[in-house]
């Protein structure tokens, strides 16, 4: 990116995205083999045909660092230039450590900050805000950004109204700040936790700890109320697109793409409705993804890119809803400039790169439990352990 602009004010620019998806692909009939349902059922009241399911392998981390690293071979970044990673996600690796920092690990980009933020499915949309103000403030450069969710560990395959709904995926994109004007424009938040119990996982939170009892009652799966989750997610698609539009001093007529959250096909026609405009200009992939929560609005504007759907200098706005309650929109101009395909050698030294960052990782984990076995029954200095004949 050039820093040779016309002003002082920086901008946040899109320069390299990605996506990763679990192996395996399942297919609404296999659903209806599994619960009370049926393909049609499915398809008219969802739009989704199928969705991709993590094996036990596969993780919200490993997706979310495969997503990754083809955005870093697109942007041609090394991981080494991140300043910072973060990971939109409401199925986490761990409550901690963060997904972030597992993924900061596999890359091996030492010189990154990381953590995940908890906004459901509207995370992408709330992380893509905080890495582009921190960018416009000029205190990071070069930020990762990723949505990448393994629903499947946490649906209740017994329950048809939710089951049928949700898939695994993650989507990344590097940004990067520069003088030249574009890139993500602004971003609108919100939030009303009076909806806290419309859409949640009940257990293991401090509220409801892990228990027995929990485990018997599927308190670690998903659980909705879908009619009250549809009639807010038609009301705030189309107030988000238009408050986003507004805050970026633009008009609806300004607006190329629309990228929302790919929960329901009739969600999205509502908005469009309720916008009118035209469905074409929003683009739908929920039909073989079903609803990846804040994966879906990255691999949906990947698969846009690559399908030749987003055109350069087109304003986009991506749109979200989901948990919390929470939504919100962001505005982006895709003023992209392509960099030469990663070949030959510099793919090659670049997976090396992340070889020798799987290497540091495991010495560095060995060093740690030989240090641990070696000093394990002596404090640090200063640090006397607590003695368990004290009152
Ligand atoms: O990322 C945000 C996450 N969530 C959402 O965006 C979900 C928003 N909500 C929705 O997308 C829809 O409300 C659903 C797809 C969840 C449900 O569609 P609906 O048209 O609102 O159905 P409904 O809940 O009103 O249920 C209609 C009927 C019910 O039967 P009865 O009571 O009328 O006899 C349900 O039991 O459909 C039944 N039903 C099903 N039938 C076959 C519910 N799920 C299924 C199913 N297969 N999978």
């Amino acid at each position: 990116m050039s820093n040779a602009g016309n002003g002082s004010r920086r901008y946040a620019h899109i320069c390299g995205w990605g996506t990763s998806v679990p192996k395996r692909i399942l297919s609404n009939s296999e659903l209806a083999q599994m619960v009370d349902t049926d393909d049609k059922w499915i398809v008219e009241r969802t739009g989704i045909s199928q969705r991709f399911i993590a094996n036990a392998e596969e993780t919200t981390a490993t997706l979310g660092a495969d997503a990754a690293r083809e955005a870093l071979d697109i942007a041609n970044i090394s991981p080494d230039d991140l300043d910072l990673i973060i990971v939109a996600t409401c199925t986490p690796e761990h409550h901690f450590p963060s997904t972030a920092s597992i993924i900061q690990d596999a890359l091996g980009a030492r010189n990154a900050g990381a953590f995940d933020i908890s906004a459901a499915c509207t995370g992408f949309v709330y992380a893509l805000s905080i890495a582009s103000q921190a960018i416009q403030a000029a205190t990071m450069n070069t930020v990762l950004v990723i949505g990448a969710e393994t629903l499947s560990k946490i649906v209740n395959w017994d329950d048809r109204g939710t089951c049928v709904l949700f898939g695994d995926g993650a989507g990344a994109f590097v940004l990067q700040g520069s003088y030249d004007p574009g890139g993500v424009r602004t971003s609108v938040l919100r939030s009303d936790g009076s909806g806290r119990d419309l859409l949640k996982v009940p257990a293991g939170g401090s509220a409801i700890p892990a228990s027995y009892d929990t485990i018997r009652d599927n308190l670690h799966c998903i659980q909705m109320n879908g009619r009250e989750v549809f009639r807010f997610a038609t009301r705030v698609m189309a107030d988000a697109c238009r408050d986003v539009v507004s805050a970026a001093g633009l008009t609806m007529e300004d607006i190329d793409v629309i990228v929302p959250h790919q929960a329901n096909k009739r969600i999205i026609e509502a908005a469009a409705r309720g916008l009118r405009l035209p469905i074409d200009k929003f683009i739908v992939n929920l039909d073989r993804y079903g609803n990846t929560s804040a994966a879906s609005i990255p691999i949906a504007l990947c698969e846009a890119v690559s399908e030749g759907r987003v055109r350069p200098n087109d304003n986009l706005v991506l749109v979200a809803f989901g948990g919390g309650l929470t939504w919100g929109a962001s505005l982006v101009t895709w003023d992209v400039t392509p960099q030469p395909p990663l070949t030959g050698l510099r793919r090659f030294r670049r997976q090396a790169l992340y070889r020798v960052a799987r290497m540091r990782s495991a010495v560095r984990r060995g060093a740690r439990a030989i240090e641990g076995t070696i000093w394990g029954s002596q404090a640090p200095d200063g640090m006397e352990p607590p003695r368990r004949d004290r009152t």
